[in-house]
C-alpha cells in the first residue's frame, strides 16, 4: 500500500485552509466542488431558461426539509390524518407556515419542471448527447408525479378520498389482471386505512430515496456531457489554449451570481403565494379536500390536481364515439409511415401489424372506451421519454429553425394548456369535442415530428455562441 503522504501547509496559513487540507488529503471535498460546480465550464451564453434546473433542486430541498416536519405531526391513520392535518395548521407553532410552504412547493416543483422541460423542446437539450440526461428527467418527472399522486391522499380529504379512488379504480381496466390489480394497490376493496399506511411509505421514504438517486444520476450525465445552450452549439468543439471551451465560463462565481438572482426571484413568487394566496383559487388546494374523506359522499365534480390534468383530460377525450376516430387515425398513420418512412420493410410490416392489432382491439365488442383511455393516459406521458429519437431536425436550436416551427410549438403549447384547463372543469358536450381536438393535435406533434421536424429552410447554425454582455 502506498504511503499516507499528508499536505503540508506553512506554519501560519489560516486554520480554514489547513482544515481543508486535513479533509481533502482523506475525502475529495474540493475535487467534488470543483468537478461538479467550482471548475465546471458551461456555455456563456445560458438565459433565464437555464434557472429552472436549480430551482427544482431548491425547491427538492425544500420539499423534504418542510416534509420532515410535517411528518413529526401527521399521523398517518384514516381516523386520524385529517385532524392531524388541521392540527398543525391551528396548534403546532409555524405548522401552518410550513404546510402552505409544502403544499405550495408542490404546485411551484411541478410549474419549475413543465418550464424546463419547455426549455429542453425549444433548445433541443435532448439531442445527442444529452439522451440519458433527457430519459433520467424522464424518470424523475414519473416520480414526481407518483410522488405528487401518493401525497395528495394523505390530508384524508374529499378529494384525496375521491381522487385516489378514482386512480386506482383506473388499473381496474386492464383486462384480466386490472380488478385485482387494483385489490393488491389499495391494500383493500375501497381506499382505505391501509391504502393510506402504504401511501404514506411511498410518499415519505421510497420515491424520495428514488427521486434522489435519479437527481444525482441527471447531474453526473449533464456533467460528463456538458451543458447545452440556446444556440444549439457544442462548445467542446472549441477549445482555448488551456483546454476548456472557448465559449464557456466557470460556473462558479459566474453562474454563482447569476443563479442567487433567480433563486431570489423566485422566493418573493413563492413568498407570496404562501403569504397571501396559498390555495390559489382551489387550484393549488382544492376546496372539497377542507372537508374530511367519506366513503358514503361522492363528491360532484372531482378532478386532480392541476399539474395532472392534461393527462387526465386525454383519459375523458377517449370516449365509445372517438374510438372511430382514433381508429382512423391509427390506421391513417399506418398509411403514411409506409409511404414516407425509410425504415426497412420488414419494421414497416411489424408496424402495419402491431396497429392492425391494435385497430381489432379498438373495436367496442373487444376491448371497452375505459380501457383505451387508460392507454392513451399513460401514452401521452410515456411518449415524452422518446423525444430525442423522434426529433430528426438538422439542427437543435430553436433559433435555426424554419420561423414556421415556432407555430408547430405555439399550436402544441396552446392546446397542452387547453387540455390542462378542460381537465380541471366538469365534462361537457362541447368541452369533450375541444378535449379530443387537442388530444389529436398533442399525439400528432410527436408522432408526425419525424417528418415535420425536417422540413423548411434552416438556418446557418455559427461556429461560435451568440452572446451580448450586458
Ligand atoms: C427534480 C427534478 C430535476 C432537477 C433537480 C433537475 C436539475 C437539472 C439541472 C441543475 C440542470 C442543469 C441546469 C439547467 O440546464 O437548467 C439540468 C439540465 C437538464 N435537465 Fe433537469 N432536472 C430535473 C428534472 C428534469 C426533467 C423532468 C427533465 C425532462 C424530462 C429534465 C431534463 C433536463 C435536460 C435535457 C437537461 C440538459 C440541458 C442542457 O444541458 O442543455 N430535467 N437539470
Amino acid at each position: 500500500m502506498a504511503a499516507f503522504k499528508e499536505t503540508k501547509f506553512p506554519a501560519d496559513a489560516p486554520a480554514a485552509q489547513k482544515a481543508l487540507g486535513w479533509v481533502d488529503d482523506r475525502f475529495p471535498l474540493t475535487k467534488l466542488w470543483n468537478d461538479q460546480w467550482g471548475k465546471y465550464y458551461a456555455p456563456k451564453n445560458f438565459n433565464f431558461w437555464y434557472i429552472f434546473g436549480s430551482l427544482a433542486m431548491l425547491v427538492l430541498v425544500l420539499q423534504i426539509v418542510t416534509g420532515i416536519f410535517l411528518t413529526m405531526h401527521y399521523k398517518p391513520d384514516a381516523n386520524l390524518a385529517f385532524a392531524s392535518v388541521e392540527y398543525i395548521m391551528r396548534e403546532v407553532p409555524a405548522g401552518w407556515l410550513v404546510r402552505y410552504m409544502h403544499s405550495t412547493g408542490a404546485s411551484a416543483f411541478f410549474i419549475i419542471i413543465y418550464l424546463h422541460m419547455t426549455r429542453a423542446l425549444l433548445y433541443g437539450s435532448y439531442r445527442k448527447p444529452r439522451e440519458l440526461i433527457w430519459l433520467f428527467g424522464f424518470a424523475i418527472f414519473l416520480c414526481l408525479m407518483a410522488e405528487a399522486f401518493f401525497g395528495y391522499l394523505l390530508p384524508w380529504g374529499q378529494m384525496s378520498y375521491w381522487g385516489a379512488q378514482v386512480i386506482v379504480n383506473l388499473f381496474g381496466a386492464i383486462p384480466f389482471i386490472g380488478p385485482d390489480l387494483s385489490l393488491w394497490i389499495r391494500g383493500d376493496y375501497v381506499v382505505s386505512d391501509a391504502t393510506l399506511n402504504r401511501f404514506f411509505a411511498f410518499h415519505v421514504i421510497a420515491i424520495p430515496l428514488v427521486l434522489l438517486g435519479l437527481v444525482a444520476a441527471h447531474l453526473i450525465a449533464l456533467h460528463e456531457v456538458g451543458s447545452g445552450n440556446p444556440d444549439g452549439i457544442e462548445v467542446k468543439e472549441n477549445l482555448g489554449a488551456d483546454g476548456h471551451p472557448l465559449d464557456s465560463i466557470p460556473s462558479h462565481p459566474y453562474y454563482t451570481v447569476h443563479d442567487l438572482f433567480g433563486v431570489s426571484v423566485f422566493l418573493l413568487i413563492f413568498s407570496a403565494v404562501v403569504f397571501f394566496a396559498p390555495e390559489m383559487g382551489g387550484y393549488f388546494l382544492e376546496y372539497n379536500n377542507f372537508l374530511p374523506g367519506d366513503s358514503l359522499k361522492t363528491p360532484l365534480h372531482i378532478a386532480p390536481t392541476w399539474y395532472f390534468t392534461p393527462f387526465y383530460s386525454v383519459l375523458r377525450a377517449t370516449t365509445a364515439d372517438f374510438m372511430y376516430v382514433l381508429m382512423a387515425a391509427v390506421a391513417a398513420y399506418v398509411v403514411f409511415v409506409w409511404l414516407k418512412s425509410r425504415l426497412s420493410s420488414m419494421v414497416k410490416t411489424a408496424f402495419a401489424a402491431v396497429a392492425l392489432v391494435a385497430i381489432v382491439g379498438m373495436l367496442p365488442q373487444v376491448l371497452d372506451a375505459k380501457f383505451w383511455g387508460v392507454v392513451f393516459f399513460g401514452g401521452s406521458v410515456v411518449i415524452l421519454a422518446f423525444l430525442p429519437w423522434l426529433d430528426h431536425s438538422p439542427v437543435k436550436s430553436i433559433r435555426y429553425r424554419p420561423h414556421w416551427h415556432k407555430y408547430v410549438y405555439l399550436v402544441f403549447g396552446v392546446s397542452f394548456l387547453i387540455l390542462g384547463y378542460l381537465g380541471t372543469q366538469a365534462p361537457t358536450e362541447t368541452k369533450t369535442m375541444v378535449s379530443q381536438v387537442c388530444t389529436l393535435i398533442y399525439f400528432s406533434f410527436f408522432l408526425l415530428m419525424p417528418w415535420w421536424s425536417t422540413m423548411g429552410k434552416f438556418k446557418t447554425v455559427p461556429d461560435r455562441v451568440t452572446f451580448h454582455p450586458h
